[in-house]
Formats: C-alpha cells, structure tokens, sequence
C-alpha cells in the first residue's frame, strides 16, 4: 500500500511506461538444495561488519552436551537449536575451577580449555534456575527485581564432581546450579547474538540469483517452509510458484507461518485499477519503489503480493531493489546524504475508508534506519504517502532533499533494479523493510485485467516459526 491517492484518473497513467520485460533471469528451485550450501556470487554484496563472521544463520549442530541442558530450563539463548559462538571457542570443556572475587562481587570460572570468565554474583542470583525462583514448565522468571538483593553474597561455590556443573551455596541459604556450557553461552564479553536476528545478509542487484519455492511444497514440507523463511531473512526476497489462481492462498501459506498482519485495508487487500481508488496501487499507473504502510508505527515485516491474474499488455512488472545494498553504496559515495537520511525523519500519512471504515495514519520515520550497532536495520521509503512536513532548519531542506533524491536514483541504477513480471500463480515475497518494490505502468483492457492479492507478515512470527522449525528438523 502506498498511500492514498484520490481521484486519479485511470487513463492518466495508462500504459505511460513502455514495456521493461525479458530482463529476470535466474528463477532456479530450491527443492534439496538448500541455501546453506550456496555460496555467495561475490563478496563485495556481503554487508562487510564483524558481527556477521561467525555461524550460518541456523546450525543445524547440537551444542549442548550435558544432560541437564536437554532440560528446557537450560535452554541455549535466544535460537532454540542453534550453536552458540562458545561450543566452537572451545567453552564446552569441563570447569577446571571456580573461584569467588568476594571484593569485585563477581565469580571466575576457568574451563579446561584453558578459557576463563566472570560472573556477576546478582546476575547468576537473578538467573537462578531452581524451580523456586523459574517455573521450570511456564520457564518463566518467578523472582522479581524489587525483590532483588543486588549485593547478595555467596558462602562458597564448587563444580560439581563431573565438572559439569557449577554449584553456588549463598549466604541466606539458597543455592544455585547452573551447567557450564549454558554460563559459557551466556558469558558477557563477545556472547553469540542471536543469529537469526542478527543474520549474515546476502546483498544483491539486478542479477540476482533469486530463488523459488514450490507453493505445494511450502504446505506440506518443513525443510522447505524453512528454507524459505530463510531465504527471507537473508536475502530478503523469494518468490513461490505455482499457487492456485484464486483469492485465498496467502491465507493458506501465512497459515503455514503463524498469522497474517492486517491493516487499514484488511487481512490481505486486492490489487486492481479499480475506479475509486483508495490507495495508488488500485489504479494502473506505475509505482515506484516505495515500502508499504510507511506511515504506520509498526511497519510490516514482510510482504506477499499473489499474481491471480496477469495483465495480457505491456507493463504490469514488479520492479525490486536492495535497499541495504544501496544504503551501504550510498555510504561509501556520499557519507554526508548517508548521514542524513539516518538522521532526518520523514513523515507519513494515510487518510482514506477502506475494509474497517475510515482511516488516518501518521507516522515518522528515517529512510535508513540504524540498530545500536550502527548497522542498517531497515528502510522506509514511500513518495506517495511522505508528508510535507519537515521538522529540519530551511538551511537542510535542499541538502535533505538531494540525499533523497541521490538513494532513490542508485536505487534504479540498472545494476540495482530487478524487474520481474509476475506470472499467474507467483507469490512474490519480500522483506518490506529491506526490498523496495514498485511496478511499471500497465493497461486495462476488456480482455484483461491485472489482480494481486497482496498481505503481509510480522517478523516475529517468521523469527519465531524459523527458531522452532530448526530445532525439530535438527532433532530428526
Ligand atoms: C502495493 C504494490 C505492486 C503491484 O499494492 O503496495 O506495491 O505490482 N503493488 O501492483
Ligand atoms: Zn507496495
Ligand atoms: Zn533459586
């Protein structure tokens, strides 16, 4: 959705954009071969930052070793079923010893390898996970911070006769076991983060070597659900093929998923030149490359855009961009318009009546948003819904405006833009807060129409399914 846009006229966009066409290449299956085995076409598209040198996305290696980490309540942090830095550092060997810095509050564990670590007293206190202080079925926390003895002391601490174990007597009495590798997962200095989150992303252009996934597939296999969810994470675009030709299937592959995320315009939206259009994507003209719902809040995760029905004529392509790729070119070309498009919010709105009556949307947001890392987190990008207000000096309005304008130009740089014509039973699905998509011009004839089904994901959902789908395909 790209913002209201009422009363243009149909005819004023009709086929205003000559025909982009033969220009995608690459659709290959997925089928077995999964993308953990594929390589990336060069490395220059990787995004070049420490934090993603470590693991693929998911291993589908078991680390945890010691009996009682089978134990939920030990579970490793963050992905279930997924390895943790501290297993390949060499952390999972027994505790050689253990011994308490009473002065500096804290207890230093050494492991057999040869590796050491802290750990604050009231930290290992808080996560204590004995059954009075964490439900060991709801494996929810039952103590709380204003309960919290911040400088609880400990009478003495030992491993445990297989060193496996670290046992911790305190001194009001309560004591406290906790398996090494799980402190060793845990350790505050350079802990793996959480690798579906903070994935290892492949960048890509127009030659992308975009991947495809069998709708049939989706619905019934695990590996494959999961290898597009992936997909997703990590490229941020796959398309599915060969969906039946009718309203109803996003449902059915959300389904798959978790839940859909509805808007103003409903739990999925149909998008046709219609007569009174309510947003700009219900007419034929083109649209660029935008991310949708920019004026809300919370902006969708992912995207789907169902082709039921392809217009027969020239135009009607969907037109794809690596908005991560570019904002790390514009980067490196232009640090100055890199700094201002992640400093300077624009503002959006929507206003209109669509599936649950009248709307009105506003919201903020900068083109290129920054984690705490300072690594490009997402995109927000959308002419048609941006605001006229603009919260900067007049002084900044110019140099604000050619940072924009200089992004949206690289974007459309032919070495950048995909342009994919959908065919009649493809999903198009792409992470709507990295891939910036558009569509070229088309035209509405007697003869044929142009009809997608469009809806959207929550990331959480799609984390959240990929967390579980790894740990059961790991344990197969
Ligand atoms: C949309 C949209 C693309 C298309 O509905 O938000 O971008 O191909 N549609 O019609
Ligand atoms: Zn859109
Ligand atoms: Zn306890």
């Amino acid at each position: 959705m790209t913002g209201r846009l009422v009363g243009i006229h149909l005819a004023r966009f009709a086929s205003s954009s000559p025909r982009i066409g033969g220009l995608f290449r690459g659709v290959s299956t997925a089928g077995s071969n999964s993308i953990f085995s594929k390589q990336l076409k060069s490395s220059p598209s990787e995004v070049p930052s420490s934090r993603y040198m470590n693991l693929p996305l998911i291993s589908l290696t078991k680390s945890y070793s010691s009996a009682q980490t089978t134990n939920a309540v030990f579970a490793p942090p963050s992905s279930l079923g997924v390895q943790t830095e501290g297993a390949s550092k060499g952390h999972c060997d027994a505790v050689s010893d253990v011994r308490l810095d009473d002065g500096g509050k804290q207890l230093i564990m050494s492991w057999e390898g040869g590796q050491s670590q802290t750990f604050p007293y009231v930290w290992l206190r808080d996560n204590c996970r004995c059954s009075k202080c964490f439900h060991p079925v709801a494996l929810a926390r039952l103590t709380m911070a204003h309960d919290l003895d911040v400088d609880v002391t400990v009478a003495s601490a030992d491993k445990s006769p297989e060193g496996d174990d670290v046992i911790i007597h305190w001194d009001d009495g309560h004591e406290s076991q906790f398996p090494s590798d799980w402190l060793a997962a845990y350790r505050f200095v350079d802990s793996q983060r959480d690798q579906i989150l903070n994935p290892k992303y492949k960048l890509w252009g127009a030659d992308i070597d975009l991947q495809s996934f069998e709708f049939g597939e989706l619905l019934e296999d695990d590996r494959a659900l999961h290898d597009w969810l992936a997909e997703l994470v990590i490229r941020g675009i796959a398309v599915v093929k060969n969906t039946p030709s009718e309203v109803g299937q996003l449902h059915r592959l959300g389904g798959r998923v978790a839940f859909l995320r509805s808007c103003n315009y409903g739990p999925t939206f149909q998008v046709k030149s219609k007569v009174d259009p309510s947003n700009a994507a219900y007419t034929s003209g083109p649209l660029a490359l935008h991310t949708d719902l920019a004026y809300y809040i919370r902006q969708p995760g992912i995207q789907m855009l169902h082709c039921i029905e392809q217009a027969e004529c020239t135009g009607g392509e969907n037109l794809f961009s690596d908005g991560f790729k570019v904002a790390l070119d514009l980067k490196e070309v232009d640090p100055e318009a890199f700094r201002l498009l992640t400093t300077v919010q624009f503002e959006f709105f929507d206003v209109g009546t669509d599936h649950y009556g009248k709307f009105h949307q506003y919201s903020r947001h900068p083109t290129i948003e920054l984690d705490e890392l300072k690594e490009i987190a997402s995109i927000t990008i959308s002419d048609h819904s941006r605001d006229p207000m603009l919260r900067v000096p007049p002084d900044q309005v110019q140099p604000v405006y050619r940072a924009l304008s200089k992004y949206c130009k690289m974007l459309v740089e032919p070495q950048n833009l995909l342009k994919y014509k959908m065919e009649k039973g493809d999903i198009t699905t792409f992470n709507n807060r990295r891939a910036l998509h558009g569509r070229s011009a088309f035209q509405v004839t007697k003869a044929s129409g142009r009809h997608l089904e469009g809806s959207y994901l929550e990331w959480d959902e799609v984390n959240s399914r990929l967390r579980v789908l790894a740990a059961e395909l790991q344990s197969k």
